[in-house]
């Protein structure tokens, strides 16, 4: 039987980049929402789309059917026009006509930034989400999403690393992550990348050359150089390489693919546990947090902190992997 409480209505919004196990998080949202007695407001397009009005009922049966597929059934929007106060006044405007007494966000570090200002500004009560494949936030061991982009990107160049050994050449691979290397570092740990290039530690290209020359004189028949799109664009590492060895080079971008497909199991798992803590969090009366996985425990961490702090590469895993990929 759905329990009794004061909170009558919140709502759900996936703004910025969709991650894969934003689906799952949002029929979690509005399932123990629904449980619990509450109404609940699918918000399309991210804040583009609060700013507009596009806010839409969800029903038990409005998030049947979703939990294995990726992207975001409420759609999502770049909105950089949000960083204009008046911007955040119509949104607000919209919240306050909606009777939305809180909301849970769902998405990567523009929208905990966004999500902070706004409980600054409007006082609303809001409990985020990490969804990102790029895992760059703090208070969580991983975003929702970022599990499925490294299994997907792990997919890929175990293929590619078939060609590459067919033919002894270097595959310099580019991963996503804007300003990190999470995904790449991971990937490359697990793939055996001969060189792993992230923004976190500066590299020598001559070193690089100089291990891959070494693992061709030991009979080596492919090389994997996985870089992290924030470190440096692989057209021009593969042709720094391409100078610096005798092989053959060749570049691949994953791009996009990271940021779809089914949601791996641990990604469904992370979506489940943090949707349902995010609502009961706002039945609880709590605003301003963000939840997270640590060590498996859900645990909460106010906004505040979340984006005070900077999430680190783990050195120990780096160093882990040029080792065994020596
Ligand atoms: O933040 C997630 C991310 O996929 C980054 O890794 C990437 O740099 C960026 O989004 C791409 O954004 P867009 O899809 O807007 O081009």
């Amino acid at each position: 039987m759905p329990k009794k409480t004061k909170l009558k209505t919140i709502a759900v919004v996936t703004p910025g980049g969709d991650a894969p196990g934003m689906n799952p998080a949002i029929r979690a949202v509005v399932r123990t929402a629904i449980f619990n007695g509450l109404k609940v407001f699918g918000i399309e397009k991210g804040w583009l789309g609060l700013i507009e009005g596009k806010i839409k009922d969800l029903e038990l049966q409005s998030v049947g059917g979703i939990i294995n597929r990726g992207g975001t059934i409420l759609h999502t929007h770049r909105c950089p026009e949000f960083r204009q106060k008046d911007i955040r006044k119509k949104a607000y405007e919209k919240i306050k006509a909606y009777n939305i007494e809180g909301l849970v966000v769902i998405g990567g570090d523009g929208s905990l930034n966004a999500s902070n200002v706004l409980i600054k500004e409007f006082q609303l009560p809001i409990i985020n989400i990490p969804a990102s494949i790029d895992n760059d936030i703090f208070g969580t061991d991983y975003s929702i999403g970022f599990d499925t982009a490294v299994n997907t990107a792990v997919e890929a160049i175990d293929k590619i690393r078939d060609t590459a050994t067919s033919h002894e050449r270097v595959f310099v691979i580019e991963v996503m992550g804007r300003n990190n290397g999470f995904i790449a570092l991971d990937v490359g740990l697990v793939c055996g990348a001969e060189a792993i290039i992230i923004p976190e530690v500066p590299f020598n290209i001559d070193a690089i050359g100089q291990k891959l020359r070494y693992g061709q004189q030991r009979g080596k028949s492919s090389f994997i150089v996985v870089v992290a799109e924030g470190a440096a664009r692989a057209d021009d590492v593969a042709k720094q390489l391409q100078k610096r060895t005798k092989l053959d080079v060749r570049v691949s971008i994953l791009g996009h693919i990271q940021r779809g497909g089914s949601p791996t199991a641990l990604s469904r798992e992370a979506a489940c546990k943090l949707g349902a803590r995010a609502v009961q969090l706002l039945l609880e009366g709590k605003k301003g947090f963000m939840v997270g996985l640590i060590s498996d425990k859900v645990i909460e961490t106010p906004i505040d902190e979340v984006l005070k702090k900077k999430k680190s590469i783990d050195m120990n895993a780096y160093k882990l992997a040029n080792m065994l990929a020596s």
